[in-house]
């Protein structure tokens, strides 16, 4: 029989008086509504914010960036941080989740010693081979476009799925099966919130269980070129709950954040017409974008660490266990490091030293995919379709942690459309 332990968030959402706390401010706020003007108000309370709710909160650049580097402090697994595991047994065995028991929640050693089996598939080098298999796949999936089209669901989150599940080797018949896991899992990432929520994420987590389960099985008997492969025959000491779960946490990490990347960086495109043009002509400029992008509008909006004993953090002594939240999008604001911070402005001198992709040991492994994936998809995107406009209302993810758009309608080529229309 199946045992399911449902998660509790790390704040309390219920019967809290809220309205004044910045923890809560961030754990309870309604999930699709701007955030950065509540960033703003824990900004004005100070670099340290303290919650009632048993956390510190903070949304300056100098100390997210520090805590984040210092290994005084933990990535907590949930025993650590009092919180309750999904716990999920099929048949006697335990079912993984791709995110929870993977290495992005683990500390030295063992977040080290599996970070580097799958390093090498990220290394510059690495990502220079991929770069053209990269424009390939945007440029095909360009090809399917014309008129009135959703540009996340059909495009923005089309590409990035089409590139981890290659890396993976992930066969094609299966994309449109990760992709309904994927935001299964992204929607869940800071609680969650309903049975109904908890149901389906059982059911994702041990489908994604027994699919893995085959692939790596398949991959052994004929190994391709890729990181499933590599795992399963140049690491075959690995335990399988960490095969599975490094695996999932690739492909779930390596789309869910990037979809996002590409959706805001439309719409970033929108609100800022005279960004359009130069995308569209020019790479190196889609680069500044891309990072500017993440600047403002990132994908991962805050990450928590957990004080590994009792320590002195800016002035304030943190018991061992405390949790401090990063919020990460605030810290992109930060006046101190990004003169006039709510300017889009691509061609920044220092827009990399935004916080979007974290810092330290749990660096995005994923950070320099992404950038190239961004910035060619953005760039063709706009060449491809320069009078690209909005067509209706933005649908926002239900989510805290991921920001991003779910639906985004667009219209394309009206001109060149009427135009045939009227010649014919
Ligand atoms: C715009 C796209 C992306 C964003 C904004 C993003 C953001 C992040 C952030 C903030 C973290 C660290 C979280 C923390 O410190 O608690 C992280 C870790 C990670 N990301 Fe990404 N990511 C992106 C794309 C990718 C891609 C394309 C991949 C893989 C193909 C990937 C794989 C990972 C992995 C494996 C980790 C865990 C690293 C570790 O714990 O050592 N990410 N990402």
């Amino acid at each position: 029989m199946d045992t399911l332990v449902p998660c509790l968030d790390p704040g309390l959402p219920l019967g809290i008086n809220h309205l004044g706390d910045p923890y809560a401010r961030v754990i309870v706020s309604p999930p699709d509504r701007d955030p950065y003007a509540m960033y703003e108000k824990v900004r004005a309370q100070g670099d340290m914010v303290r919650s009632k709710m048993g956390a510190y909160v903070s949304p300056s650049h100098e100390i997210c960036n520090s805590v984040l580097r210092d290994n005084r402090f933990i990535t907590a697994t949930f025993d650590e941080a009092s919180m309750v595991p999904i716990t999920l047994v099929k048949d006697g065995e335990k079912i993984v989740n791709p995110v929870q028991d993977s290495f992005l929640m683990m500390n030295p050693p063992h977040h080290t010693r599996l970070r580097k089996l799958v390093q090498p598939f990220f290394t510059p080098r690495a990502l220079k081979d991929r770069t053209a298999s990269i424009q390939k796949i945007v440029t095909d999936y360009l090809d399917r476009l014309d008129g009135r089209f959703d540009v996340v669901t059909e495009f923005a989150a089309q590409v990035p799925i089409q590139v981890i599940a290659d890396l993976l080797g992930v066969p094609d018949d299966d994309k449109a099966t990760f992709a309904r896991w994927g935001s299964a899992l992204a929607e869940t990432l800071d609680g969650v919130w309903s049975y109904k929520q908890l149901k389906n994420l059982h059911a994702t987590i041990i489908e994604y269980n027994d699919f893995i389960d085959g692939l790596m099985d398949e991959r052994r008997r004929n190994p391709k070129d890729d990181i499933v492969s590599h795992l399963v025959t140049q690491h075959a000491d690995l335990s399988r709950e960490d095969l599975v779960a490094t695996s999932g946490l690739l492909l779930f990490a390596g789309f869910e954040t990037t979809v996002n990347l590409i959706g805001n960086g439309v719409l970033k495109a929108f609100e800022n017409p005279h960004t359009v043009a130069p995308l569209a002509q020019s790479p190196e400029y889609a680069e500044g974008f891309v990072e500017e992008v993440l600047r403002l509008d990132p994908p991962v909006q805050y990450t928590i660490r957990w004080a590994k004993d009792r320590l002195e953090l800016a002035g304030v002594t943190l018991p061992k266990g405390m949790p401090v939240m990063l919020l990460l999008a605030a810290a992109n604001r930060d006046p101190r490091v990004f003169p006039d911070p709510l300017k889009f402005d691509p061609t920044r001198s220092n827009a990399r030293e935004h916080l979007a992709f974290s810092a330290g040991i749990h660096y995005c492994i994923g950070a320099g995919l992404s950038r190239i994936e961004g910035a060619i998809a953005l760039h063709e995107l706009f060449k491809r379709f320069p009078d690209l406009a909005p067509d209706g209302p933005v649908a926002r993810r239900k989510s805290k942690l991921i920001r991003g758009a779910l639906r985004l309608p667009v219209r394309a080529n009206e001109t060149k459309r009427s135009l045939a229309v009227k010649n014919s």
